[in-house]
């Protein structure tokens, strides 16, 4: 263990699979004490079960539900007596489909949980952090394609520009109380979203056409998204804030 995180408190939505998962083993690996937030119980008390005992928690909860954030933060304060870190990663993607096609539903759904989270989360978290004093870090995981939106994924794009410009708007709004922002911006990913991203049979011919586009010629791991997540929670990165980071 080295540390890099030793002594902070981290909320890491979306934590019991793909991405999520992938950043509560490293920030439990460099010392934060980590809550899973997840939808899903199951796959929440799987992770939690992988790791030390006493290094993280896990709260059933949805992060567009206001209430939910709320459950999260009394539970947090209440075991661990603070917050530090928040990463929202918790998120969703439509099938690929055509942009004139897509369900007022589904658009719904797009936002309530891409965006209405980041508002929720920032809403109910962040006057936690001004009162300790001691600054946080924010780190919302938005997209490659908030930077490079492609067709048939037009709408989902759209929710992770605002992820972008959110956290963007916040790191100038919190910078006051030290409080940082900072958006990671992954390609296409090893997750379960990569039948949804495709929109068709996941097949090594559609893989290959989206790797095309990729320079370092694979998709991103969830341990690529964690070690960048890592250094913008950590200390080394405490003069960095209102970043798009793209990985
Ligand atoms: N995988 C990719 O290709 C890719 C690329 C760019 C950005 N992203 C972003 O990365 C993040 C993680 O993606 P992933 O590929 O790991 O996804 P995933 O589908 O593998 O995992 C997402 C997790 O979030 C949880 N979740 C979904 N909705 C929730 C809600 N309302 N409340 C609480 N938990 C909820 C799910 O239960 C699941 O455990 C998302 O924000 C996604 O948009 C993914």
């Amino acid at each position: 263990m080295s540390g890099r995180l030793n002594g902070k408190v981290a909320i890491v939505t979306g934590g019991a699979l793909g991405f999520g998962e992938g950043i509560v083993i490293k920030f439990v690996q460099e010392g934060a004490l980590v809550v899973i937030v997840d939808l899903h119980k199951e796959n929440g008390e799987r992770v939690l079960a992988s790791q030390p005992r006493g290094t993280a928690i896990f709260v059933q909860g949805d992060v567009s539900s206001e209430q939910d954030w709320e459950k999260v933060r009394d539970t947090t304060l209440s075991r661990f007596g603070k917050i530090d870190i928040v990463v929202n990663n918790a998120g969703i993607v439509n099938s690929a489909i055509s942009s004139l096609e897509l369900t007022e539903k589904e658009f719904d759904r797009l936002c309530r949980v891409n965006i209405k989270s980041l508002y929720f989360s920032a809403r109910v978290i962040a006057p936690c952090i001004q009162k300790q004093s001691t600054g946080g870090a924010f780190i919302n995981i938005s997209s490659m394609s908030a930077l490079r939106p492609r067709p048939n994924l037009v709408w989902y794009a759209a929710t992770k520009g605002a992820a972008s410009a959110a956290t963007k708007g916040l790191a100038a709004e919190l910078a006051q109380d030290n409080i940082r922002c900072n958006a990671i911006c992954p390609v296409a990913g090893e997750t379960a979203m990569i039948p949804l991203v495709l929109g068709k049979p996941d097949t090594p011919e559609n893989r290959a056409k989206i790797l095309s586009g990729i320079p370092l010629g694979r998709f991103a791991t969830p341990a690529d998204i964690a070690n960048a997540a890592c250094f913008l929670a950590s200390d080394e990165a405490n003069f960095i804030t209102g970043v798009e980071l793209p990985i």
